[in-house]
């Protein structure tokens, strides 16, 4: 065989970064993989449009079957992005006997395991590191490093967009818009940013975890997820007096019957090494059950991080063609049906912010209602306030842990009365009843 040819599907961002990638450190992929790795034909929308790195015309197209029926490509990369049309193009490749590389993981989430089956019956592999953590070979760690442990629980910052958002509120003082929209000129965000600050691109990233992690076929849908656009300066400031700091994580723990799944801000102490994690790092926390507690951190968006990534998949994946060897990444990833539990029997503890008409007896009736429901008040304190009857006042405190579904009725309950000027905010804090041992192994 002379050389491993890919095609591109997409070169944006990511794209942009692969192509540099293969450009620049040609040979040593080279003599990794045993022959030279060429680039083949280039999906894109628009082939007028400026490119850097620049590519000749002839490779550019916007005919999707120049790439996926041309038989001298060995390997497609999809870098295109969304759920349809890079469905029908990476099954039409894998049909036709190409290998896939892949860093979409609305598309993993939505439809991997139709892809997964689809490749291993075809004996193709399917690689797709860059979908979670950008650079962080968290995908690798989980299929490869810990394949000899079960995981119990991971729980980890994988959307930089969201972590740079939070991180510029709280050490700069940015507006949280301005902020978001400094994440999209860096290449963060998502071609759609609610994808990002609404959580759903974490979730995304969890249903991927969740398969390699807890071996499970789950449907998106049901992870709880819970965006971070509702948290106010105020909140980070809160947060810190009780010692902690906001992180929007995604938390998966295996149950034995069940997993949990959860996409939300979390508080985690301050003193704690992803509480540190700033700007658009990841980290992912994973504990195995032979291995215990290991920490993977690195930058998880942007083109040169996601791109190592990917390129990384190309080599294992052209390494394996060139070797007669195909198929081995995919028939790694071995799923089954699992249950996700409902978030109202997720236990944890609480941070809760009322915003209240400061009046006599307004804290013993709230006091009173997360009692009746069960919900234990760990720390309190007031901001806000004054001798004028009725002034707006916040009540901040942080509870012992208690069910999800109880803190829910209390601040329902809490969001109706008369004292109330706003609805309850609630955010979870970090950790809980150990997981239990599970299935998985
Ligand atoms: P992007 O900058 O928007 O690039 C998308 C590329 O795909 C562009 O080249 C675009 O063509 C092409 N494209 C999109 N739809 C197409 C269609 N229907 N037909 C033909 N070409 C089409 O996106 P990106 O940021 O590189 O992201 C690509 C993928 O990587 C996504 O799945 C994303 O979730 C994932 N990802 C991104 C990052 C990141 O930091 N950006 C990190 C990890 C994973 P034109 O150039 O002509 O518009
Ligand atoms: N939009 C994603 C993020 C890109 O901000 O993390 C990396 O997957």
């Amino acid at each position: 065989m002379s050389a491993i040819r890919i095609g591109l599907l997409g070169c944006g961002t990511v794209g942009g970064g692969v192509v540099r990638l293969l450009r620049d450190n040609a040979d040593s992929i080279a003599t990794r993989v045993g022959v030279p790795v060429e680039i083949g034909r280039v999906l894109v929308r628009d082939p007028e449009k400026e490119r850097v790195p620049e590519l000749p015309k002839s490779a550019l197209t916007i005919d999707e079957k120049d790439v996926l029926d041309d038989a001298s490509l060995d390997v497609v990369v999809e870098v295109m992005g969304g759920v349809d049309p890079a469905r029908k193009y990476v099954c039409q490749a894998i049909d036709s006997g190409k290998s896939i590389v892949t860093a979409n993981k609305m598309l993993l989430a939505l439809a991997g395991p139709e892809i997964i089956a689809r490749a291993a019956a075809k004996g193709v592999d399917l690689a797709f590191e860059g979908a979670v953590g950008g650079g962080i070979p968290v995908i690798r760690t989980l299929r490869e490093s810990l394949a000899s442990d079960s995981i119990t629980e991971l729980s980890g910052i994988v959307n930089g967009t969201c972590n740079y958002v939070l991180t510029r509120m709280r050490q700069n003082g940015l507006a949280y818009s301005d902020a978001v929209k400094e994440a999209q000129a860096l290449g963060y965000a998502e071609a759609d940013p609610t994808l990002d600050v609404g959580g759903h691109d974490a979730a995304h990233k969890l249903v991927v975890l969740a398969m390699l992690a807890f071996g499970a076929k789950v449907a998106h849908e049901k992870v709880h997820t819970e965006g971070i656009e509702k948290i106010e300066s105020s909140d980070h400031d809160f947060v810190a007096r009780f010692g902690y700091a906001v992180k929007h994580l995604a938390i998966g723990r295996d149950r034995g019957d069940s997993i949990e799944l959860r996409v939300h801000p979390t508080l985690v102490p301050r003193d704690t090494a992803i509480a540190n994690v700033n700007g658009v790092l990841n980290a992912i926390a994973i504990e195995g059950r032979a291995l215990g507690p290991c920490l993977l951190s690195g930058r998880g968006a942007g083109d040169m991080p996601t791109a190592v990534s990917v390129v990384a998949d190309i080599v294992d994946v052209a390494r394996a063609r060139h070797s007669g060897k195909q198929g081995n990444l995919t028939r790694a990833v071995r799923l089954q049906d699992r249950t996700v539990c409902s978030i109202d029997d997720v236990e944890c503890a609480h941070y809760l912010r009322f915003r209240v008409f400061d009046r006599p007896g307004v804290l013993a009736k709230i006091a009173a209602a997360l009692g009746d429901a069960n919900v234990s008040i760990e720390q309190m304190v007031q901001v806000g306030g004054g001798d004028a009857q009725g002034a707006a006042a916040d009540i901040v405190m942080t509870t012992h842990i208690a069910k999800d579904g109880d803190v829910r009725r209390a601040l329902e309950k809490i969001g109706k009365s008369d004292y109330a000027m706003s609805a309850p905010r609630r955010m979870r804090i970090l950790g809980g009843p150990p997981a239990t041992r599970g299935r998985h192994s």
